[in-house]
């Protein structure tokens, strides 16, 4: 973590001097509105995407009522959180800078802006707000008998331990070889609970070379998963760094998926597949709107900063639903950014090449632009072949290749489509 800092001996120190003089109430000197409100415009121009997505439900494809239903109290409930959220962050703020849980905003550093705390960790007010809704959902959704109750009950315990593990390395800053072990711990649940199936069809113009079109993998399937949570977490997580990016390309898959699982419900007849989808639709609504309500603060500039534990909880909140919604390649081509900047993060995660705390660009104060360094990020890549950027234009870059790779992504899915598989 960046140059945090908690209560340490010097804190312990001052009370013991105190101890002599006159006590008077210990509230610390923090103003009321420490942060700056919610950017309400830029929630605004994203809420517009919602016409298509209705348009989507309710005109293009043939939902049953009953499923219908389902979505849209899952909607409606999900919108709730998003108001929760934005109104909790700035409580949430408060209690965070009390506890000396903060950063700077490296990006800025040699202005002002740069010498502001910034709240830490404020993805623990979007991972609590989730697992509400989430939680409160079921009772209107699944009966008590139903299968997917285990699996669903699975998956909320894989995301609270993650968002629980998250909040842990924010606080105690935990070493980056153990943080890349942390989602393995996480997704415990969900791969003890696991009772689906463990086979995968292969894809037909293979079949006839190998001789068989369904594999069972058993226990690899189970690796696999682990293996997709451990990615999904920490992928996200280095592709970090600009105000805004963490949140945003986590809106942008959300976004993706949502449409994902309403084309595949609108275009199958087999209820175990819609029931799949469903199950997706169920978890990454609130997961979409909890993150637009903390996007509404972490935009550029930046009044509070995510944390790892937004970080961890989205990447497993996606990889959850991918595993449960059987649709992990398709996750993976929406991640093509993060694939991408892990590939070129390789030499310094293996430590071939040394690997600094902070891969950021070089801002300049003078004109207020970022350079790219030669640290091997997709950030850097980028301010290398764009040329000098503000962080908000690089951000809003990063993003749009982002849904360019998952325009990609749908694109290739109707080519491939009864080909492929
Ligand atoms: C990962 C990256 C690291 C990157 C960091 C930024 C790897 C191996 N690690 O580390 O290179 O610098 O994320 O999040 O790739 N910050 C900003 N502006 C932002 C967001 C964060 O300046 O928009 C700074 C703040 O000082 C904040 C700190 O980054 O306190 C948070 O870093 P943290 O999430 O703890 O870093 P890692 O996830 O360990
Ligand atoms: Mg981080």
């Amino acid at each position: 973590m960046a140059p945090r800092k908690r209560l340490s001996s010097d804190a312990s120190a001052e009370t013991s001097v105190k101890e002599n003089t006159p006590r008077k109430p210990q509230e610390p000197a923090i103003s009321e509105s420490p942060i700056a409100p919610p950017k309400w415009g830029l929630i605004f121009k994203l809420s517009l995407f919602l016409i298509p997505y209705l348009y989507l439900i309710f005109y293009h494809y043939n939902i049953e009522p009953e499923l219908r239903r389902s979505i849209l109290i899952n909607a409606v409930m999900s919108i709730a959180g998003f108001f929760v959220t934005v109104k909790m962050i700035p409580v949430a703020s408060r209690y965070v800078l009390r506890r000396n849980l903060f950063g700077y905003d490296i990006n800025k550093k040699g202005t002002d802006q740069g010498t502001v705390k910034v709240p830490e960790s404020l993805g623990i007010v979007v991972g609590i707000v989730f697992l509400v809704v989430a939680i409160l959902f079921q009772y209107f959704n699944f009966t008590a008998d139903s299968n997917w109750l285990v699996e669903y009950n699975a998956a909320l315990a894989c995301i609270c331990f993650m968002t629980l593990l998250g909040f842990v390395d924010d606080v105690l800053d935990v070493p980056w070889r153990v943080k890349l072990l942390l989602p393995s711990i996480a997704a415990l649940p969900l791969l003890m609970a696991y009772a689906g199936h463990t086979t995968i069809v292969i894809p037909k113009p293979l079949a006839p070379h190998i001789g068989i079109e369904i594999l069972d993998l058993g226990w690899i399937y189970k690796l696999y998963m682990g293996l997709l949570a451990v990615f999904c977490t920490n992928s996200i997580n280095i592709h970090a760094g600009i105000n805004g990016l963490e949140v945003g390309q986590t809106v942008v898959i959300a976004s993706a998926i949502v449409i994902h699982n309403i084309m595949q419900i609108g275009g199958s007849t087999d209820p175990e597949y819609k029931q799949a989808h469903a199950f997706s639709i169920y978890l990454v609504q609130p997961l979409l709107a909890t993150s637009l309500a903390l996007l509404s603060y972490n935009w550029y500039p930046s009044a509070v900063f995510v944390g790892d534990t937004y970080t961890y909880f989205a990447g497993m909140t996606m990889a959850v639903v991918g595993i449960l919604g059987h649709y992990s390649e398709t996750l993976l081509i929406f991640f093509l950014p993060q694939v991408l900047n892990f590939l070129l993060s390789l030499p310094q995660l293996s430590g071939y090449i040394p690997c600094p705390r902070h891969r950021l660009p070089r801002f300049d104060p003078q004109t207020g632009l970022l350079t790219g360094t030669n640290d091997g990020t997709l950030v850097n890549f980028f301010l290398r072949q764009l040329g000098r950027k503000s962080e908000k234009s690089l951000c809003i870059y990063l993003l749009l290749f982002q849904a360019v790779a998952c325009c990609f992504c749908f694109v290739l899915r109707y080519f491939l489509a009864g080909w492929y598989k």
